[in-house]
C-alpha cells in the first residue's frame, strides 16, 4: 500500500486566545506544525497533505517544500470533515494516516509501529491510557475487549467519561474505506462536528479490524489546545533534547535549565552551565565548556575553548582553545582562531581574529582582519561606518594596538606595527613602527577650579 499523511491544521485554536493560527506557535523555537511535518517526513510518504483554514497565508508562509498538497478546508465542520477534503488527492490503494498539527511531539517509531498494525481491511489507532482523560475523546471496547467506538469528552455518558483509555487522534484508515464511509458519518452530535473518529463504530459495522495501540508515552501523544499545554509540550520536548545531549557526552549542571531551540550536537567532555540557549545548528567540539546565560546560535565552537558566562554568539564560528567572555557579544561573520582570546565587553561583527589574538576589554571589532598575536587595548573601537557605507580594517600580526584607539575605516596597520593609547589613526600605519595622534601633555602652573556663584 502507498502511504499519504494529512496533517490536521485548520482550526483556530480558541482557546489559545491568539491572532496566530494555533499551530502557528512555537514548541522549541518552532512551529509545531513544523515538527509534524517533519515527523511526517521521515515516513517518506507517497503524498503529504495540509489540510489549512485558519490563518491560511501565516500558515503556508511558515512551512515551505515541494512535496506538500496544501488542501483548504474553508469552513470547520470537524475532522471528519477536514479528512474528507483530501480525497480527491489520493489513490485508493494507499493508507491514509491521520496527524494533527496540534500534536507536535509525535515519533516516528511510534507511527510506525501503527502502520504495522493496518492493512487494506483493518484501522490502526494510538491509544493511551492517562489518569486525567479529561478533554480527550474515549476509546470504548465490548466485554472482549475489541474497540467498538470512540465517543467525544462532550458526547460521552457519565460511564464512559470514566474510560481512561484516551483517543490521540492518530489515526491510520485505508483510502478506499474512508471513502466509502465517509458519507454516512454524520453531524448529529453535541458540537455538530462531522467526527472522524465516528469512521471507528462504523468500520466495526462493516467487519473491518480495529487495532488500537496503547502507547505509554503520554507526552508524545499531548495535544495542544491552550497556553498551558503549549507550555507543558515545551518542557517536554526539552527534557528529551537534554538527556539526548547527556548521552551524547555532555554534562549538564542542570538539564533542566537549558534550552535547545534547533540542533546541538556535542564531543566528549563539553560542560554546559545553567540557562543557555542554543539556537539553529550548533557544534560543540569535545571539551568545551558554556558558562551560565549564553545564547549561542548557528555557531560552531571548537575543542576545548572556554565560553565563559553571559556570552551572546550569532553565526560565528570559534577556534580551539579560546576564551570568549564573560558578556561579549560575537556577531554573525566571527570567525576566531585557535588561541584567541575576547574578553567582557567586547562586540565583534564580520570580524577574523588571529590565532593568539586579544581583545580583552570593552572594544569594538567590526569588519576586520586581525593577524596572529595582534593585542587590541582596552576600548579600541573600528570605525567601519561613514554614515553610509562600511570599511575594512586590517591589522597584521604581532601588532599592538594601545587603549582607546579609534581605527577609523578604511585602514591598514602594518605587521609589528605598536598604536599609542587615545590615537586616532586614519591613515596607514607602517610596519614595526610606533605610530600616535596625540597632543603634547602640558600642565597650567597655578590655574584656579571655577568656584561657584554666590
Ligand atoms: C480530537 C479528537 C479526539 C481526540 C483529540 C486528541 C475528533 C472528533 N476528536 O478532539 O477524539 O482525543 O483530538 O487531541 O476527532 N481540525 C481541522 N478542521 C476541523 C476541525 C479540526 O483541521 O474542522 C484540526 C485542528 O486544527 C486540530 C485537529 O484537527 O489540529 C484537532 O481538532 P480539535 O478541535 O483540537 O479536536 P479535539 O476536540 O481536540
Ligand atoms: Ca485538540
Amino acid at each position: 500500500m502507498k502511504l499519504s499523511i494529512v496533517i490536521l491544521a485548520a482550526g483556530k485554536g480558541t482557546r489559545m486566545r491568539s491572532n496566530l493560527p494555533k499551530v502557528m506557535h512555537s514548541v522549541a523555537g518552532r512551529p509545531m506544525l513544523a515538527h509534524v511535518v517533519n515527523t511526517a517526513r521521515s515516513l517518506k510518504p507517497d503524498t503529504l497533505i495540509i489540510v489549512h483554514g485558519h490563518g491560511s497565508d501565516i500558515v503556508k508562509a511558515a512551512i515551505d517544500g515541494e512535496d506538500i498538497t496544501w488542501v483548504e478546508q474553508a469552513e470547520q465542520l470537524g475532522t471528519g470533515h477536514a479528512v474528507a477534503q483530501v480525497l480527491p488527492h489520493i489513490d485508493d490503494d494507499s493508507a491514509l494516516l491521520v496527524l494533527y498539527g496540534d500534536v507536535p511531539l509525535i515519533q516516528t517509531q511510534t507511527l510506525n509501529e501503527l502502520l504495522r498494525m493496518s492493512d487494506e481491511s483493518s484501522i490502526a489507532l494510538l491509544s493511551c491510557e492517562l489518569a486525567d482523560p479529561d478533554g480527550y475523546g474515549r476509546i470504548v471496547r465490548n466485554n472482549s475487549e475489541q474497540v467498538i467506538a470512540i465517543v467525544e469528552q462532550k458526547d460521552a455518558s457519565l460511564q464512559q467519561l470514566a474510560i481512561e483509555e484516551i483517543n490521540s487522534g492518530i489515526m491510520v484508515i485505508p483510502a478506499h474505506y474512508f471513502r466509502s464511509a465517509y458519507p454516512r458519518i454524520g453531524a448529529a452530535n453535541t458540537q455538530q462536528e462531522y467526527y472522524l473518529t465516528d469512521i471507528v463504530e462504523l468500520a466495526v459495522r462493516d467487519g473491518l479490524a480495529v487495532n488500537a495501540s496503547v502507547t505509554d508515552d503520554e507526552d508524545e501523544i499531548l495535544g495542544v489546545n491552550d497556553r498551558i499545554q503549549l507550555a507543558t509540550v515545551e518542557r517536554y520536548y526539552q527534557e528529551r533534547a537534554a538527556w539526548q545531549l547527556m548521552t551524547d557526552g555532555a554534562t549538564l549542571i542542570d538539564p533542566s535549565r537549558i534550552d535547545i531551540r534547533g540542533e546541538v550536537s556535542v564531543g566528549y567532555d563539553v560542560v554546559i552551565d545553567v540557562n543557555v540557549i542554543f539556537e539553529g545548528k550548533v557544534r560543540l567540539g569535545d571539551g568545551v565548556t558554556i558558562g551560565s546565560n549564553c545564547i549561542i546560535k548557528n555557531s560552531n565552537v571548537n575543542t576545548n575553548t572556554n565560553i565563559d558566562s553571559h556570552c551572546v554568539i550569532e553565526d560565528a564560528i570559534v577556534g580551539e582553545n579560546c576564551n570568549v567572555g564573560p558578556y561579549a557579544r560575537l556577531r554573525p561573520g566571527t570567525v576566531l582562531k585557535d588561541n584567541a582570546k575576547i574578553g567582557n565587553f567586547v562586540e565583534t561583527k564580520n570580524a577574523e581574529i588571529g590565532v593568539g589574538s586579544k581583545v580583552n576589554h570593552l572594544s569594538y571589532i567590526g569588519d576586520s582582519v586581525l593577524g596572529n598575536n595582534v593585542n587590541i587595548g582596552a576600548g579600541t573601537i573600528t570605525c567601519n561606518y561613514d554614515g553610509a557605507n562600511k570599511h575594512k580594517t586590517t591589522i597584521g600580526d604581532n601588532a599592538f594596538i594601545g587603549s582607546n584607539t579609534a581605527l577609523v575605516a578604511p585602514v591598514k596597520i602594518g605587521k609589528g606595527a605598536t598604536i599609542g593609547a587615545g590615537s586616532t589613526i586614519n591613515k596607514d600605519a607602517p610596519d614595526d613602527e610606533l605610530t600616535l595622534t596625540r597632543a603634547k601633555q602640558s600642565t597650567l602652573r597655578g590655574w584656579q577650579r571655577p568656584k561657584k556663584n554666590k
